[in-house]
């Protein structure tokens, strides 16, 4: 939610600010704006909409400037337009402040500054800050943001340049993600890495209430009690090539497409000798005393979270819920240190994710991340941590990520399961060589991608739909929803089949697209009879079974195959052609397949 990049060094500050915006466009697309330091004075351009409005506003201009800011917005303060974008100036100019995060106080803050004379020109939150930093300067830049922070609540992450200090790019951050890149001659800071891949692999993760100043030979940081802190430098494995798109027309379907190979690197990265292993995770001493296990997440990762518990406790015979983040905090669940909380994130930062975190972790339960994100936030505040290996996640529709988390989960079971004696060495043995075999039929299902175009074409016509299915399909339908929703949308529901006559039947009229889920084969004729229900009311059924499901075929308008597995794992198959059909009718729409709107790929605001 929003983005932010700043450079110091001898390179092109314009351009490598520019290409950073670019990266970072997937976090808000409402504007974007720069401010650049050059010959003494601080100059600021911004555009409401795309980055292309700010590229084409700096097309021909030349800037003599060794440091510069961006951001691109996703607005939350004061609607999208060029006075509310970002950097934002301090009255006198001299102070110009790029910020991700919201500040809680600003009210007070501003009625404070406007009774001093001082005037504002943006609707947003953001504003008291450069207004603060104008006002408290006492000459020392660093020393001066070190202050206007303890004046500041809520969450921030913030590049502050100062004309007084052309050489100096000052940056802070709480409970927002920024990262530091480490160059030669040059460093950077970024609200995610994959900003930084062009230039570095080595960064600084800042941790909460730090500060740091950064010259083109110098990085300092100080931490909250303002000492000189070292902070662990890391290598980023992600290579730039998984940050573009290498020939796809959208992120979302090389997404798509790279999900053999991010389940094959998160399988090979977990299993070791036929055995999934968490040994660095868990422990017998701690399986053996939990009772309960909870699985918190938002969105797409909530939905890998309701396959997580379907695993653990199919598979593991552990009793498990999966619940949304923003919900159970104020759910005041039962939690005590008997309790394993999973936090399931792709970007490692979602705030309600991170505030039901910690709301756990004060109650005393042992708590887990599966994130994808090394050094996220989610990642250091749990007490263990389990990383999917999908590399960047660009799109803001998920999908890799979705499907490497499921993995997680079915492994996690596993080894959990053997480590509290409840499944069979033959069964294991099974189990992991299904999950093995999973690659390759994904690979399978994305050969015969053209497939799920007709589909398609059916979908982009219509103005919503239903997705059905029971037990294990129903938690594949939930995502499938909801992934067509924010890409094509089209307004659509996910329905236990079960549940469909207790009133939402009523909603089917002729033409309904109807998208069955239907792979656990003890509930096939079950599923059958739902067709048959919503078909007599005018129902257009598309289908998902296993291929030589001839019952489904009779009954269906369209039929998708997929390759046969045991239904225990049928969920990391179904999913494919649903995000297949979500991109496909986006495509056909002329939808902004990657940046759908409203949408912000990782929300750090609750
Ligand atoms: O980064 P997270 O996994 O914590 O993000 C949670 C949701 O915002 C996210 O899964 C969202 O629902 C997806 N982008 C939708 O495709």
């Amino acid at each position: 939610m929003c983005g932010i990049v700043g450079y110091v060094g001898h390179g092109d500050t314009k351009e490598i600010i520019l290409q950073g915006l670019r990266t970072l466009e997937y976090r808000g697309y409402d504007s974007s704006g720069m401010a650049l330091m050059s010959d003494g004075e601080i100059i600021v351009e911004k555009k409401e909409g795309r980055i292309q409005n700010l590229a084409d506003s700096l097309k021909g201009k030349v800037f003599s400037s060794e440091i510069g800011i961006g951001h691109t917005r996703w607005a939350t303060h004061g609607v999208p337009s060029d006075r509310n974008s970002h950097p934002h100036y301090s009255m006198d100019k001299s102070v110009a402040v790029v910020h991700n995060g919201i500040i809680e106080n600003y009210q007070v803050l501003k009625k404070e500054l406007e009774e001093k004379g001082y005037v504002f020109s943006s609707e947003t939150d953001t504003e008291v800050i450069s207004q603060l930093i104008q006002d408290m300067y006492n000459g020392d830049i660093l020393d001066t943001v070190i202050k206007v922070q303890k004046r500041l609540e809520g969450s921030y992450a913030i590049g502050v340049l100062h004309k007084n200090h052309p050489d100096e790019l000052v940056c802070a951050r709480e409970h927002s993600p920024l990262v530091i890149g480490i160059g030669e001659k040059e460093n950077f800071i970024a609200s995610d890495v994959s900003a930084l891949l062009k230039y570095t692999k080595d960064v600084y993760y800042l941790e909460d209430g730090d500060t740091a100043v950064l010259k083109s030979g110098e990085i300092k940081i100080f931490d909250k009690n303002e000492n000189l802190v070292q902070r662990e430098k890391k290598y980023i494995e992600w290579n730039l090539e998984q940050a573009t798109k290498c020939g796809y027309p959208h992120f979302m379907l090389k997404e798509i497409f790279e999900q053999p190979q991010a389940v094959k690197e998160t399988f090979n990265k977990r299993v070791h000798n036929g055995k999934a292993d968490f040994s660095d995770v868990l422990n017998y001493k701690d399986i053996e005393k939990i009772n309960k296990i909870y699985i918190i997440a938002c969105g797409t990762a909530y939905h890998a979270g309701l396959q997580g518990q379907f695993a653990l406790q199919k598979i593991a015979k552990l009793d498990s819920a999966a619940d949304i983040a923003s919900e159970f905090r104020y759910s005041d669940p039962f939690i005590d240190d008997k309790t394993m909380v999973i936090f399931v994130s792709q970007s490692g930062e979602t705030s309600d994710t991170l505030a039901a975190l910690k709301e756990a972790k004060s109650k005393g339960a042992l708590t887990i991340a599966i994130t994808n994100v090394v050094g996220s936030t989610i990642s250091r505040e749990a007490d263990k941590v389990i990383y999917t290996m999908a590399g960047p996640e660009i799109a803001v529709a998920s999908t890799k990520a979705y499907t490497t988390q499921v993995a997680i989960f079915y492994l996690l079971a596993l080894y959990i399961a053997e480590l509290r004696g409840v499944i069979s060495e033959e069964k294991y043995k099974e189990y992991i060589s299904e999950i093995k075999d999973m690659p390759e039929k994904i690979q399978k299902i994305l050969d015969d991608c053209e497939k799920i175009k007709p589909a398609a074409e059916y979908f982009k016509n219509r103005i919503n739909g239903f997705y059905i299915g029971r037990g294990l399909d129903y938690k594949v339908a939930v995502e499938g929803s909801l992934k067509i929703k924010e890409v094509s949308y089209i307004h659509t529901e996910a329905f236990a089949s079960g549940e469909l006559k207790h009133g939402t039947i009523a909603l089917i009229e002729e033409g309904t697209p109807v998208i069955v889920i239907a792979t656990q084969r003890n509930l096939i004729d079950k599923s059958v009879s739902n067709i048959k229900e919503v078909k007599a009311r005018g129902a257009y059924i598309i289908t998902i079974g296993f291929k030589n499901e001839e019952n489904l075929k009779n009954v269906s308008d369209i039929f998708i195959g997929i390759p046969e597995c045991n239904d225990l794992f049928a969920g990391f198959l179904s999913i494919i052609p649903l995000q297949l059909l979500a991109y496909y009718t986006s495509e056909a729409k002329g939808i902004d397949v990657d940046k759908p709107r409203n949408l912000a790929k990782s929300v750090t605001v609750e």
